[in-house]
């Protein structure tokens, strides 16, 4: 990954929607018995910090393998140290692979990499060995590709998929800087899939296909789709162990089935995550 030179599966686990109830961590289970070696959660996630750090005391040593990132909203050198100490608490870890400013926005770029701003606080992480990589995540391409350009980032994350494919040119950029990429939101986000089961696109549009979309770039480090039951981590661990290349052509048609997909549905309904517990 980048300059981290951590080795992950290529397909990692998006812990965003896990810990709102106590079966989710059997997908986490599974992830991890199935080879998956990276997972992404954060602070603001609630219970899903906990439910991966549960998950890793669970496996014992074989949770050494694992790589863990998480992250924080935190915009001050204060409040990413405070936000890093709950994290290392709930996840059960003396130190993190990743640490990330999370969902930095273009106005909030400056305060981040600032005296006393975020980056700074996770500087002193670093040095202090609570964490081992800096990484950022954003929606913004103007903020990423800052972050990619300032080399005091190791890792960004950003949103890639057949939905959305602005990235890309980033992901090359960030291949050429050396600096890890995690993409998020592979099935178009939260919801998605739901929304597209019932469409004509359902064919074309699914799991399998979205998933061998990601895959197919390779510049790519790891991609991180949700996954709350077993069945969904098989299935998609399944497509990363056994899929062949998607051409460019074929990734064109798809990107335009995910256009017209969209324009037929302006407002893809997006099922709300369970209410969580903690
Ligand atoms: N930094 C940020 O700002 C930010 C923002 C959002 C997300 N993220 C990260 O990115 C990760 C992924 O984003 P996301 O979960 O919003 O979107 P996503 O990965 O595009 O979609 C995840 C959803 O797809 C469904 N799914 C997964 N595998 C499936 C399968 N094999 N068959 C059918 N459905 C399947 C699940 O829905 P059901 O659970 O309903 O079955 C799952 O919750 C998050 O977990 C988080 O780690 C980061």
């Amino acid at each position: 990954m980048g300059r981290t030179n951590l080795l992950l599966s290529e397909l990692g686990f998006g812990g965003s929607n896990v810990g709102a109830v106590e079966d989710d961590e059997e997908a986490l289970v599974t992830a991890f018995s199935q080879g998956i070696t990276f997972v992404e959660t954060g602070r603001a996630y609630q219970g899903s910090e906990l439910a991966v750090g549960n998950v890793l005391k669970r496996l014992g040593a074989r949770a050494d393998s694992v790589h863990v990132a998480s992250k924080t909203l935190g915009r001050s050198r204060d409040a990413a140290l405070r936000d890093l100490e709950q994290s290392l608490h709930y996840l059960g870890r003396r130190s993190l692979d990743i640490y990330q400013v999370a969902s930095v926005g273009d106005e909030e770029w400056e305060h981040v990499m600032a005296t006393g701003g975020a980056w700074e606080g996770l500087q002193e992480a670093r040095d202090n060995g609570l964490i081992r990589f800096i990484g950022i995540s954003s929606h913004s391409l103007d903020v990423l590709r800052k972050a990619i350009k300032c080399g005091r980032f190791d890792t960004v994350q950003l949103k890639y998929s057949a939905f959305d494919s602005r990235s890309a040119s980033l992901i090359r950029l960030a291949h050429k800087h050396d600096v890890g990429t995690i993409g998020m939101k592979p099935f178009g986000g939260f919801g998605m899939l739901g929304s597209l089961k019932h469409s004509p696109y359902a064919a074309t549009l699914n799991a399998s296909t979205l998933l061998r979309y990601v895959l197919s770039n390779h510049l790519i480090s790891v991609s991180i789709p949700g996954m709350r039951f077993p069945r969904e981590v098989e299935e998609n661990v399944q497509t990363a162990a056994s899929y062949d290349l998607m051409t460019t052509a074929a990734r064109v048609r798809l990107q335009n089935q995910a256009k017209c997909f969209l324009a037929s549905v302006p407002h893809p309904l997006v099922r709300k995550p369970r209410q969580r517990n903690a």
